[in-house]
């Protein structure tokens, strides 16, 4: 995820399940069995304790503060952490920490997969002391994230965009919105737009856009069109669309990024080619986004923009949502890191991830 890679823009936490929750069920948990506790399907429940007064809190003598231990960070880069009061979030708490000579006092330790080498030789030596747990952590979808042999009976816990991950995050979130403000759609200059930088031939949403260009015009952005923006650009830029092409790179169970969550956080409606529609509405409002399966072929999708783009009336109904919701994103990987610790604090049970290759990879 792009997002991720750069530390500036983010994966976001997903929280609020909107539609039929119990809908999810089918992905095994890595270890059923040994889960104690009632796994929540509205992740939502996981991580949110919402304080009536905050201020108050902070006043407060802090119980035991929660120790975690980044053993590897994402990409190898290195962000701010420290204490998670700064956040957006209101977690309190915690110490965050990437200094191996506190190991064995760490409540927990977060183990970016990518970094794991493939003979387990950079992780931690010593035993685990047994209050500890060992967090996996990885937004990468399985086809772009190596398997590596030996992570059985490893990991506590799963930090990941599944909604049947320990801990859920996804790049944006929406929220309840507060007040009964209207949502001024912003003023448009240019009808689709896409903005894409990994361009490769014979990956789905390159064969879809290519019919789709066809029977309407698309302004492409980014390095693949020879339009480079620079990334605090790019919602600028897509705030000008009626219509942004949310394609993801790969399709993948609850697998939605930045992608998504970019058009909807500015006012643009997302036209998604990822996962089926009734996975993308476990997160979203049904009629928040257009699918591409919503349509025959692009050639009716195309239609149906043009008719929207007449209709303004039938356009306006792509922001009803808004009534009732906000979208926040997740701003940096420490609003990551913050929401693991909170997860910490409020789940203290015994749990192993039994095989996280049949679960991530099976
Ligand atoms: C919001 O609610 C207030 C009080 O009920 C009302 O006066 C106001 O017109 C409402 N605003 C909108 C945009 O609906
Ligand atoms: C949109 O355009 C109208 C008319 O040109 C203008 O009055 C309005 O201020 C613009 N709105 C925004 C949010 O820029
Ligand atoms: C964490 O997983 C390890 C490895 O399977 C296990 O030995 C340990 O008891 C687990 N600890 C907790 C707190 O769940």
């Amino acid at each position: 995820m792009v997002c991720f890679l750069t530390g500036l823009v983010a994966g976001c936490v997903l929280m609020f399940l909107i539609h039929n929750p119990t809908m999810e069920h089918e992905a095994p948990s890595p270890n059923p069995t040994v889960k104690s506790e009632v796994p929540s399907p509205n992740p939502t429940v996981k991580h949110e304790s919402p304080s009536p007064n905050p201020t108050v809190k902070h006043e407060a003598p802090s119980p035991k503060q929660t120790l975690i231990l980044m053993w590897l960070w994402p990409f190898g880069v290195k962000f701010d952490i420290d204490s998670c009061r700064s956040t957006r979030f209101d977690i309190d708490g915690c110490k965050l920490t990437d200094d191996r000579k506190m190991y064995n006092n760490a409540d927990a330790v977060l183990f970016h997969h990518r970094e794991i080498r493939s003979d387990l030789s950079n992780m931690p030596p010593s035993q685990r002391p047994p209050f500890q747990k060992w967090v996996w952590m990885n937004f990468e979808p399985p086809s772009n994230s190596p398997k590596i042999p030996g992570l059985r009976n490893l990991f506590n816990l799963t930090l990941n965009y599944r909604l049947d991950a320990d801990i859920t995050l996804l790049s944006g979130k929406f929220i309840p919105k507060k007040g009964n403000s209207s949502f001024p759609i912003p003023n448009k200059s240019k009808l689709v737009c896409w903005v894409v930088s990994n361009w490769k031939k014979g990956l789905q949403r390159v064969t879809y856009y290519e019919e789709l260009i066809k029977h309407i015009h698309v302004d492409g952005f980014g390095h693949s069109f020879n339009k480079p923006i620079p990334s605090q650009g790019h919602l600028g830029v897509i705030k000008q669309c009626k219509f942004y092409l949310s394609f993801e790179n790969s399709i993948h169970k609850d697998y939605m990024t930045e992608k998504l969550f970019n058009p909807l956080s500015v006012g643009t409606v997302p036209v998604v080619l990822g996962t089926s529609r009734q996975n993308y509405e476990n997160f979203l409002p049904g009629d928040a986004f257009i699918h591409v399966d919503d349509f025959p072929s692009p050639k009716e999708l195309a239609e149906h923009i043009r008719f929207l783009d007449k209709n303004e009336d039938a356009y306006r109904q792509y922001f009803n949502w808004h009534k009732h919701y906000e979208v926040q994103k997740f701003s940096s990987w420490a609003e990551h890191v913050c929401f693991t610790c909170d997860y910490i604090r409020k789940h203290k049970e015994y749990k192993v991830i039994n095989d996280l290759d049949k679960w991530y990879w099976g």
